[in-house]
């Protein structure tokens, strides 16, 4: 792809090497082109409202207190509580920094890891972040198999396949964006065992790790100690733009390193969010991630149950987070079928957007009332039946 883009003054702009190629994702470029009363099965975005609690808690903190900045990697007692929820890594409130979502934490740790001509370890099909954040470090992005004809459960064969002496990085998360799926504890084992030893270092991207329909799901950091958490309260509490994530490392050179390169991209989270998420965990904060599971695991087998009997579509059955995996094959081309879908006022995203696996498949998220979500099907019905 050339990265020679023509400025507005007529001049040659010759973007740095790490910037090259890098697009908006597919899921944007579908929501952009929506028109007006569309059903949203496109974005990852909690409908659910913020809890009260917080948001009375937010407007208190910006009337009655100071707010300017915190120390980079965030406020005392927040990290604290971080640190808690990983019991098992026993870590030092320096094992935490808060980021401006889980997005930045994420970046960092790739900054962090992946020097030029590294090879990166993605699932396919997975959130299209990875890829980006594996270009912008300069590594190149290897991707390991979830077969669409296991339900995009992970096997580690491919996984163990794709392990060169150039692997600096894998990524998973679980549960997964964009299938809903979660990593068993025997996945786990089997990719701590495959990667032991070789110093290759893992990103556990745990931003859905509340939102699940069975067992809690485990963290890889149970398993493989060179794992770098990130994750955030963005989607189990709806809090997207709250801008409220973090990092979590048992090492202590590698969490400092993304502390240091936090300070200088975004100086830290805004206090105000840091202070109201210091609630992120009380008695309230507990119920309000308990009602949103039992919402997302009801909508979930809802609309999967609707695609079944009103247009005789599969779609995964989701183990975790807000999606669900629709096979459209039977239908034609991905791209072409969400676009039939967009024209028919109902944004979907081409499986295509997440990787090669999930060629053949929409991936629709079910961050919407069970009425709208019945006219989604209706309108999607009436576009491709
Ligand atoms: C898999 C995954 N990771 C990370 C993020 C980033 O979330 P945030 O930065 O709001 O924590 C998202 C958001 O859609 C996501 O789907």
């Amino acid at each position: 792809m050339s990265a020679v883009v023509e400025s507005s003054r007529g001049e040659d702009l010759v973007l740095p090497r790490r910037m090259r190629g890098l697009q908006p994702t597919l899921i944007r470029q579908f929501f952009e082109r929506a028109l007006p009363d569309s059903i949203n099965f496109g974005l990852g975005e909690p409908d659910l409202p913020t809890p009260e609690f917080l948001k009375v808690e937010a407007a208190r903190i910006t009337i009655e207190e100071q707010n300017g900045y915190t120390s980079h990697p965030g406020l005392p007692a927040l990290r604290d509580k971080i640190g808690e929820q990983y019991p098992h890594l026993e870590l030092p409130r320096t094992g935490v920094v808060v980021t401006c979502g889980s997005q930045e934490a994420m970046t960092d740790a790739f900054m962090c890891v992946v020097d030029a001509g590294d090879e990166v370890l993605l699932p396919d099909p997975s959130f299209p972040a990875y890829d980006a954040c594996t270009r912008i470090a300069q590594g190149e992005p290897v991707y390991y198999r979830m077969p669409a004809s296991e339900d995009f459960a992970f096997d580690i064969d491919d996984f163990k396949a794709k392990i060169t002496s150039k692997t600096k990085l894998a990524v998973v998360i679980s549960p997964s964006n964009p299938t809903g799926k979660i990593l068993t504890e025997q996945n786990h084992r089997d990719i701590a065992e495959a990667l032991d030893g070789t110093g290759i270092w893992l990103i556990s991207d745990e931003i859905y790790s509340d939102l699940y329909f069975g067992k809690r799901p485990r963290s890889a950091s149970e398993f493989y100690e060179r794992t770098i958490i990130v994750s955030g309260l963005s989607k189990s509490l709806s809090m997207t733009g709250w801008r409220l994530g973090w990092a979590a490392c048992k090492n202590p050179e590698m969490i400092n390193a993304i502390q240091v390169l936090h300070g200088f991209t975004t100086v830290c989270t805004s206090t105000i969010s840091q202070k109201a998420a210091l609630l992120g965990w009380s008695e309230e904060a507990e119920t309000a991630k308990q009602h949103a599971r039992d919402v997302y695991r009801r909508r979930g087998e809802f609309l999967v149950d609707l695609f079944k009997t009103e247009m005789g579509l599969h779609a995964t059955a989701p183990e975790g987070a807000f999606y669900t995996m629709l096979d459209v094959s039977s239908l034609g081309d991905d791209i072409e079928v969400a676009e039939k879908c967009l024209q028919n006022r109902v944004v979907t995203v081409p499986g295509i957007a997440f990787g090669q696996e999930a060629k053949g498949f929409l991936r629709i998220s079910f961050c919407n009332t069970e009425e709208r979500m019945a006219e989604g099907v209706r309108r999607m019905k009436e576009a491709l039946l």
